[in-house]
């Protein structure tokens, strides 16, 4: 989803925003952009395509073959605005690409997110003689400001924030003031504090290298920053606001590749470590820590719901079997995009849990307002400190396990498991069972680290998997959502269809795509009669000449059924409630090698964000 940086300050700006619009990069775009003064003008300079690599066509400079020369930036200004679009009014082409800057000239600003009400305002400032440039939406925020400008920059903007719908944050520079403006409602945006400058962004990244303070904007609030590192933070009506300063809870180093080739693999390396800092520290007082996390819990729990979007989804699915299964409470997982649209029945004892690596999934958080809207209590199991979705929570866990680059979503897939199993803890009144799972809890990191010992293997076998032409993920049980887990991240990064199915159900129709195109991927672990009965469903994918890769704890058993052309992976044993994690990091690790292997742009693959801020 788009990503916005802004700089005021003494060195020079366009050097820390193009930096800091390469390490939103990871959020997914289109095209890049980047506004500043230069004598006495605003100027803009922007490209479709990567920031730093020539795919669009050849010889079409990127942005930073038009930014530098010989190696250095041949602009300087002391206030710059830079954007990365992911388009979603208008192609993307430089037209559309943000800055979009006022008819006048007088003002450029960069937006992220949506102004509904774009279409009424556009034909409002037509009628006024407004010409515009682009087919965006964003561009009448720049000349509202214009129309409202009365010598007065800051109340040009308050009126212009009168006047918008929809979920916006956008940043403002003026060719007359020396301020940068930066404002948000329903997308986010940060504030770094660092030594006589302010970097504001849509995260902490762009910023982390120069300063670890941080104000987190609300929405309905603005920030007028200066020189010097001064700023102020006021409400949309003016009134100032005293915000609190955070420490950014991560180093350089987090958002780094560390010598691995891409994010993705150095992420699902990460797991062990991840996984653990989700529990290490709350493992050992563990109801207290519960009970601080998840305050004024309903004694009856009606249902616990699990809300989320595409991987953390498949989390939440795993959270519904722990908790029906072990917490004997109802549960269900929803798709938080379906679930807005169906007015659903809430009661005030459901628990309903947001699941987001991001924070700010648009749907998820939009399910999270309608189910507190109903009364229910509700709490987050979010990854990104400070996001929108812990926020309006307001209660709940954080994952703890860093940055998460990749588009493609791993580390927090894992860690997201924990969390769940650790808030399950909270309902399960039973010290053995607890005493068991933080055994096993503890054992993981050492488990996960036997699993990277079939990763030669699987690259091997890599160039004979990527020869199939489609795949269907099998898994029953608790290990269904590992199935749909996996074939999405082979559709995601591999751009190969993959299916994931519940295995009973795939003699209810799926079967008959068995050929020697396809693959069946089937994940055998647990207990013996979810063991049995999807071995069971193998045998009978065999019976039909298909291939067969298996992810198992117990290979004696499957391999009397297999024969040259497949495959097995073997993965250690653990609980039911923790195998998830272990059996969904070859899947990970298949999906990825593949990718590599057809070449494909592996952590920001084609047409995807990595934060989905938009409905
Ligand atoms: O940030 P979130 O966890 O809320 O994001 C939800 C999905 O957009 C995300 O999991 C997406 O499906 C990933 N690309 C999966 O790899």
């Amino acid at each position: 989803m788009c990503g916005i940086v802004g700089y005021i300050g003494n060195d020079n700006g366009i050097e820390v925003v193009f930096n800091g619009l390469v390490r939103l990069e990871y959020r997914g775009y289109d095209s890049v952009g980047i506004g500043f003064k230069e004598n006495g003008k605003i100027k803009t300079i922007k490209s479709v395509g990567r920031i730093q690599k020539s795919d669009v066509a050849p010889g079409m400079p990127n942005l930073e073959e038009k930014l530098k020369e010989d190696g250095k930036f041949k602009f300087s200004s002391h206030i710059v605005i830079g954007h990365t679009r992911w388009a979603t009014h208008g192609a993307p082409n430089e037209r559309n690409a943000h800055p979009h800057v006022s008819m006048s000239g007088r003002f450029a600003i960069v937006h992220n997110g949506i102004i509904e009400n774009y279409y009424t305002l556009k034909k409002e400032l037509e009628s006024k003689g407004y010409k515009f440039a682009s087919e965006t939406d964003s561009e009448v925020i720049a000349h509202l400001i214009d129309y409202f400008y009365d010598s007065d920059f800051l109340e040009a903007v308050k009126k212009t924030l009168t006047k918008l719908n929809g979920a916006y944050s956008f940043l403002v520079i003026s060719q007359k003031d020396d301020v940068l403006i930066g404002t948000k409602k329903g997308s986010p945006l940060c504030v770094g504090i660092g030594d006589n400058e302010i970097i504001i962004s849509s995260d902490e990244m762009p910023f982390v290298d120069r300063t670890k303070k941080v104000i987190y904007l609300s929405d309905n609030e603005l920030v007028v920053a200066q020189f010097n590192g001064k700023y102020d933070v006021k409400s949309f009506e003016g009134i100032n606001i005293e915000k609190e300063i955070k420490e950014v809870p991560y180093d350089i180093e987090a958002i780094t590749k560390g010598g691995y080739k891409h994010f993705m693999l150095k992420e699902i390396h990460e797991q062990s470590m991840t996984v653990k800092n989700t529990f290490i520290s709350r493992v050992d007082h563990i109801d207290t820590m519960l009970r601080d996390n998840f305050p004024n819990l309903p004694r009856n729990i009606n249902r616990v719901i699990y809300l989320g979007c595409g991987t953390s989804l498949y989390a939440g699915m795993v959270g519904m079997y722990i908790t029906e299964r072990y917490a004997h409470v109802p549960s269900r997982a929803e798709y938080a995009s379906e679930f807005i649209y169906r007015d659903p029945v809430i009661f005030r004892n459901d628990v309903c849990i947001a699941v987001s690596q991001s924070g700010e999934t648009a749907d998820t958080k939009e399910a999270l307002r309608i189910v507190k809207g109903k009364g229910a209590y509700i709490s987050g199991i979010v990854n990104t400190v400070g996001s929108q979705i812990a926020r309006l929570a307001g209660r709940g866990m954080y994952l703890h396990a860093g940055p998460e680059i990749g588009v493609a979503s791993t580390k927090a897939f894992t860690s997201q498991i924990i969390a769940i199993n650790l808030f399950n803890m909270l309902l399960i009144d039973n010290n053995s069972y607890k005493q068991e799972m933080i055994n096993e809890m503890k054992k993981l990191p050492m488990k996960i680290g036997e699993v990277f010992d079939t990763e030669d293997y699987i690259k091997d076998i890599t160039p004979e998997i990527a020869k199939y032409k489609s795949f269907l993920y099998l898994g029953r049980d608790i290990n269904y959502p590992v199935a749909l887990e996996g074939a999405l991240k082979m559709k995601e990064i591999a751009y190969i269809h993959a299916e994931g199915y519940s295995s009973g159900e795939m003699k209810h129709g799926p079967i008959a795509l068995v050929d020697e195109n396809m693959l069946s991927v089937f994940i055998i672990t647990g207990e013996k009669k979810i063991y049995q009965k999807t071995l069971n469903n193998l045998i009978e994918i065999k019976a039909r000449k298909g291939n067969v890769l298996v992810i198992t704890d117990n290979v004696g058993e499957v391999k009397k059924y297999l024969d040259n052309d497949d495959y097995v992976v073997r993965v250690p044993c653990t609980i039911p409630q923790l195998s998830p994690i272990i059996n969904i990091i070859p899947l990970q690790l298949l999906a990825y090698y593949v990718a590599d292997y057809l070449g494909r742009e592996i952590d920001k693959p084609r047409n995807l964000a990595k934060s989905v801020t938009v409905e």
